[in-house]
């Protein structure tokens, strides 16, 4: 069950690279962050509190989360929604929960047994979700460019408001208690500033041959 694992921190060129790598491989694609947003999204939808662990672990455990081309929350599209300030707002809180957690890496295992394997990318697939890991890359980028990045993408007006909610978000993810973003022992750790797409996705296709 050959798994490509690609961590690292928002604006890191994750998805972009992960999504690229699983469509040169051929192989099935697992954005894992959607995961987590959609839980959010869910929590916001039934005025659930982000700090309460409990009341989301159900909320959670209940879920039916569709990913595709579309993310389908309980049947309902929340693509655009989960991408949205609301969701990113409490992300990184509802995240941090242990049991959030434990249903999420229960779901990407099985995610992983049904396709074969596959491209996951996140904060801890290398660290917690496939230790065993064929590839494990950890995708870093300057601050600056990683805010730039995800100006663009969100069309954003501000790069100094993008840059901090990114700190801040960065700071939550890698300073709680379960599984933060960190890089695995084993993980190459790739720094994309100023690196095309193309010649990212080469180097890690080029570590699986
Ligand atoms: O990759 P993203 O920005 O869509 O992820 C959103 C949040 O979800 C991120 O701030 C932390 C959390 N997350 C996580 O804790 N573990 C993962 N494997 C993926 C995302």
């Amino acid at each position: 069950m050959p798994v490509v694992a690609i961590d690292g921190p928002a604006g890191s060129g994750k998805s972009t690279v992960a999504r690229a790598v699983a469509e040169r491989l051929g192989v099935a694609y697992l954005d894992t962050g959607a995961m987590y947003r959609s839980v959010s999204f869910a929590a916001l939808r039934d005025g659930v509190d982000p700090a309460d662990g409990e009341a989301l672990a159900k909320l959670a455990g209940n879920l039916d989360i569709g990913l595709g081309e579309r993310v389908l929350v309980d049947g309902i599209d929340a693509t655009a929604a989960i991408r949205g300030a609301d969701v990113t707002a409490i992300v990184s809180t509802v995240s941090a929960h242990p049991a959030v957690r434990a249903d999420m890496v229960r779901r990407q295992r099985e995610w992983a047994a049904e396709h074969g394997g596959g491209v996951a990318e996140g904060r801890d697939i290398g660290t917690v979700v496939f230790p065993d890991a064929d590839v494990k890359v950890f995708l870093t980028a300057s601050e600056e460019e990683r805010a730039r990045r995800r100006q663009r993408d969100d069309r954003a007006p501000d790069v100094n408001a993008v840059a901090a909610d990114l700190a801040r978000r960065d700071a939550l993810d890698s300073n709680r208690a379960t599984s933060p973003l960190v890089a695995a022992d084993d993980a190459v750790v790739i720094d994309t500033t100023g690196r095309t797409v193309d010649d990212v996705v080469d180097q890690i296709v080029g570590m699986l041959t």
